[in-house]
Protein backbone atom coordinates (compact mmCIF):
# COMPACT_ATOMS: atom_id res chain seq x y z
CA UNK A 1 0.00 0.00 0.00
CA UNK A 2 1.64 3.63 -1.26
CA UNK A 3 0.13 7.20 -0.24
CA UNK A 4 -1.75 8.47 -3.28
CA UNK A 5 0.66 10.46 -5.04
CA UNK A 6 0.86 12.02 -8.83
CA UNK A 7 2.34 8.80 -9.91
CA UNK A 8 -1.75 7.31 -9.61
CA UNK A 9 -3.01 9.86 -10.85
CA UNK A 10 -4.01 8.45 -14.59
CA UNK A 11 -4.82 5.19 -12.99
CA UNK A 12 -7.32 7.13 -10.76
CA UNK A 13 -8.86 8.85 -13.70
CA UNK A 14 -9.04 5.31 -16.01
CA UNK A 15 -10.53 4.02 -12.92
CA UNK A 16 -12.83 6.33 -11.92
CA UNK A 17 -14.15 7.85 -15.51
CA UNK A 18 -15.39 4.56 -16.14
CA UNK A 19 -18.81 4.54 -16.38
CA UNK A 20 -19.54 1.50 -14.67
CA UNK A 21 -17.30 2.25 -11.86
CA UNK A 22 -18.49 5.98 -11.21
CA UNK A 23 -22.23 4.61 -11.46
CA UNK A 24 -20.77 3.39 -7.95
CA UNK A 25 -19.85 6.61 -6.10
CA UNK A 26 -21.98 9.08 -4.36
CA UNK A 27 -19.59 11.65 -6.68
CA UNK A 28 -19.83 11.11 -10.38
CA UNK A 29 -17.76 14.27 -11.49
CA UNK A 30 -15.32 13.18 -14.44
CA UNK A 31 -12.31 13.34 -13.62
CA UNK A 32 -9.37 15.23 -15.44
CA UNK A 33 -5.30 14.27 -15.01
CA UNK A 34 -4.95 18.23 -14.02
CA UNK A 35 -7.30 18.09 -11.85
CA UNK A 36 -6.51 15.09 -10.23
CA UNK A 37 -3.15 15.76 -9.61
CA UNK A 38 -4.68 19.64 -7.92
CA UNK A 39 -6.67 17.58 -6.25
CA UNK A 40 -4.06 15.07 -5.09
CA UNK A 41 -1.54 18.16 -3.80
CA UNK A 42 -4.60 19.12 -1.64
CA UNK A 43 -5.29 15.35 -0.17
CA UNK A 44 -1.25 15.23 0.52
CA UNK A 45 -1.42 18.47 2.78
CA UNK A 46 -4.76 17.25 4.58
CA UNK A 47 -3.51 15.05 7.61
CA UNK A 48 -6.74 13.76 8.20
CA UNK A 49 -7.18 11.91 4.84
CA UNK A 50 -5.06 9.24 4.35
CA UNK A 51 -5.65 7.78 0.73
CA UNK A 52 -3.62 5.06 -0.52
CA UNK A 53 -3.17 2.77 -3.83
CA UNK A 54 -2.84 -1.17 -3.83
CA UNK A 55 0.47 -2.15 -6.00
CA UNK A 56 1.12 -5.18 -7.39
CA UNK A 57 4.83 -5.49 -9.16
CA UNK A 58 4.49 -1.79 -8.93
CA UNK A 59 1.22 -1.66 -10.80
CA UNK A 60 -1.60 0.28 -9.29
CA UNK A 61 -4.51 -2.27 -8.78
CA UNK A 62 -7.20 -0.45 -6.51
CA UNK A 63 -7.37 2.26 -3.77
CA UNK A 64 -9.19 2.81 -0.80
CA UNK A 65 -9.04 5.67 2.06
CA UNK A 66 -9.88 6.40 5.58
CA UNK A 67 -10.65 10.38 5.25
CA UNK A 68 -11.82 13.06 7.72
CA UNK A 69 -10.80 12.28 10.54
CA UNK A 70 -12.12 13.95 13.40
CA UNK A 71 -9.80 13.21 16.21
CA UNK A 72 -11.94 15.00 18.73
CA UNK A 73 -14.98 12.49 17.75
CA UNK A 74 -12.34 10.08 17.25
CA UNK A 75 -14.13 9.16 13.92
CA UNK A 76 -13.29 8.83 10.35
CA UNK A 77 -14.84 7.99 6.74
CA UNK A 78 -13.98 5.00 4.77
CA UNK A 79 -14.38 5.10 1.16
CA UNK A 80 -12.85 5.63 -2.48
CA UNK A 81 -12.76 1.75 -2.38
CA UNK A 82 -11.79 0.42 -5.82
CA UNK A 83 -10.46 -2.53 -7.35
CA UNK A 84 -8.89 -2.72 -10.91
CA UNK A 85 -11.47 -4.61 -12.94
CA UNK A 86 -8.85 -7.35 -14.04
CA UNK A 87 -8.57 -7.85 -9.88
CA UNK A 88 -11.90 -8.66 -8.79
CA UNK A 89 -13.47 -11.11 -6.70
CA UNK A 90 -9.93 -12.27 -5.98
CA UNK A 91 -10.04 -10.68 -2.26
CA UNK A 92 -8.23 -7.63 -2.85
CA UNK A 93 -11.28 -5.46 -1.89
CA UNK A 94 -11.21 -7.43 1.12
CA UNK A 95 -8.07 -7.29 2.03
CA UNK A 96 -7.47 -3.79 0.97
CA UNK A 97 -10.49 -2.47 3.26
CA UNK A 98 -9.45 -4.73 6.08
CA UNK A 99 -6.09 -2.65 5.79
CA UNK A 100 -7.35 0.70 5.86
CA UNK A 101 -9.53 -0.14 9.20
CA UNK A 102 -6.27 -1.38 10.80
CA UNK A 103 -4.91 1.87 10.32
CA UNK A 104 -8.00 3.81 11.57
CA UNK A 105 -8.37 1.82 14.49
CA UNK A 106 -4.86 0.39 15.67
CA UNK A 107 -2.33 3.33 14.23
CA UNK A 108 -4.79 5.90 14.29
CA UNK A 109 -6.95 4.63 17.18
CA UNK A 110 -10.23 5.94 16.18
CA UNK A 111 -13.44 4.48 17.70
CA UNK A 112 -15.98 4.31 14.76
CA UNK A 113 -15.54 4.40 11.18
CA UNK A 114 -18.60 5.18 9.02
CA UNK A 115 -19.39 4.70 5.33
CA UNK A 116 -21.79 6.25 2.59
CA UNK A 117 -22.56 4.06 -0.14
CA UNK A 118 -25.16 3.88 -2.78
CA UNK A 119 -28.29 2.43 -1.82
CA UNK A 120 -27.94 0.31 -5.39
CA UNK A 121 -24.81 -0.97 -4.84
CA UNK A 122 -24.77 -4.31 -3.45
CA UNK A 123 -21.13 -5.52 -3.82
CA UNK A 124 -20.31 -2.98 -1.61
CA UNK A 125 -22.51 -3.46 1.50
CA UNK A 126 -21.88 -7.54 0.76
CA UNK A 127 -18.02 -6.61 1.02
CA UNK A 128 -18.48 -4.29 4.19
CA UNK A 129 -20.91 -6.28 5.74
CA UNK A 130 -18.04 -9.00 5.70
CA UNK A 131 -15.83 -6.77 7.44
CA UNK A 132 -18.13 -6.01 10.70
CA UNK A 133 -19.65 -2.71 9.32
CA UNK A 134 -23.78 -2.44 10.21
CA UNK A 135 -25.85 -0.69 8.34
CA UNK A 136 -26.98 2.66 10.75
CA UNK A 137 -29.15 4.91 8.70
CA UNK A 138 -30.76 4.91 5.30
CA UNK A 139 -32.73 7.54 3.14
CA UNK A 140 -33.96 7.02 -1.11
CA UNK A 141 -30.56 7.08 -2.24
CA UNK A 142 -27.93 6.33 0.57
CA UNK A 143 -27.06 4.11 3.43
CA UNK A 144 -24.79 4.68 5.98
CA UNK A 145 -22.66 1.86 7.55
CA UNK A 146 -20.88 1.94 10.54
CA UNK A 147 -18.06 -0.11 13.04
CA UNK A 148 -16.41 0.44 15.86
CA UNK A 149 -13.03 -0.25 17.35
CA UNK A 150 -14.10 -2.53 19.71
CA UNK A 151 -16.23 -4.81 17.00
CA UNK A 152 -13.40 -4.61 14.60
CA UNK A 153 -10.40 -5.69 17.35
CA UNK A 154 -13.16 -8.30 18.52
CA UNK A 155 -13.38 -9.66 15.27
CA UNK A 156 -9.23 -9.62 14.54
CA UNK A 157 -8.71 -11.17 17.51
CA UNK A 158 -11.35 -14.00 16.90
CA UNK A 159 -9.14 -14.29 13.64
CA UNK A 160 -6.29 -15.25 15.23
CA UNK A 161 -7.65 -17.94 17.72
CA UNK A 162 -6.18 -21.67 17.53
CA UNK A 163 -8.63 -23.58 15.00
C1 LIG B 1 -16.71 -3.32 -4.58
C2 LIG B 1 -15.30 -3.70 -5.04
C3 LIG B 1 -14.28 -2.78 -4.39
C4 LIG B 1 -15.03 -5.16 -4.59
O1 LIG B 1 -13.69 -5.46 -4.89
P1 LIG B 1 -13.20 -7.00 -5.04
O2 LIG B 1 -11.72 -7.02 -4.97
O3 LIG B 1 -13.84 -7.63 -6.20
O4 LIG B 1 -13.82 -7.61 -3.71
P2 LIG B 1 -13.46 -9.02 -3.03
O5 LIG B 1 -12.91 -9.97 -4.05
O6 LIG B 1 -12.60 -8.75 -1.84
O7 LIG B 1 -14.90 -9.49 -2.59
C5 LIG B 1 -15.28 -9.63 -1.23
C6 LIG B 1 -16.75 -10.01 -1.19
O8 LIG B 1 -17.55 -8.92 -1.61
C7 LIG B 1 -18.69 -9.42 -2.33
N1 LIG B 1 -18.64 -8.95 -3.73
C8 LIG B 1 -17.60 -8.36 -4.36
N2 LIG B 1 -17.93 -8.08 -5.64
C9 LIG B 1 -19.19 -8.52 -5.81
C10 LIG B 1 -20.10 -8.51 -6.92
N3 LIG B 1 -19.75 -7.96 -8.10
N4 LIG B 1 -21.33 -9.04 -6.75
C11 LIG B 1 -21.69 -9.55 -5.56
N5 LIG B 1 -20.88 -9.61 -4.46
C12 LIG B 1 -19.65 -9.09 -4.60
C13 LIG B 1 -18.61 -10.94 -2.29
O9 LIG B 1 -19.32 -11.39 -1.16
C14 LIG B 1 -17.12 -11.14 -2.12
O10 LIG B 1 -16.80 -12.36 -1.54
P3 LIG B 1 -16.70 -13.68 -2.48
O11 LIG B 1 -15.93 -13.32 -3.72
O12 LIG B 1 -15.99 -14.66 -1.60
O13 LIG B 1 -18.12 -14.05 -2.78
C15 LIG B 1 -15.17 -3.66 -6.59
O14 LIG B 1 -16.24 -4.39 -7.16
C16 LIG B 1 -15.17 -2.26 -7.14
O15 LIG B 1 -14.11 -1.63 -7.30
N6 LIG B 1 -16.38 -1.74 -7.49
C17 LIG B 1 -16.48 -0.40 -8.08
C18 LIG B 1 -16.23 0.69 -7.09
C19 LIG B 1 -17.20 0.68 -5.91
O16 LIG B 1 -18.33 0.22 -5.99
N7 LIG B 1 -16.76 1.25 -4.78
C20 LIG B 1 -17.59 1.43 -3.62
C21 LIG B 1 -18.14 2.82 -3.59
S1 LIG B 1 -19.07 3.09 -2.07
Amino acid sequence: MRPLSADHAAAVVAWRNDPANAACFLTQDRLTHDGQLAWTQKQQADRNDHTHVAELSGRPVGMVAIYGVDEAAGEAEYGRILVDRAWRRRGLGHAISAWALDLAFTRLGLKRVYAHCLAANHPIHTLIGQLGFAESARDAGTVRFEISRDRWLARTELRKEPL
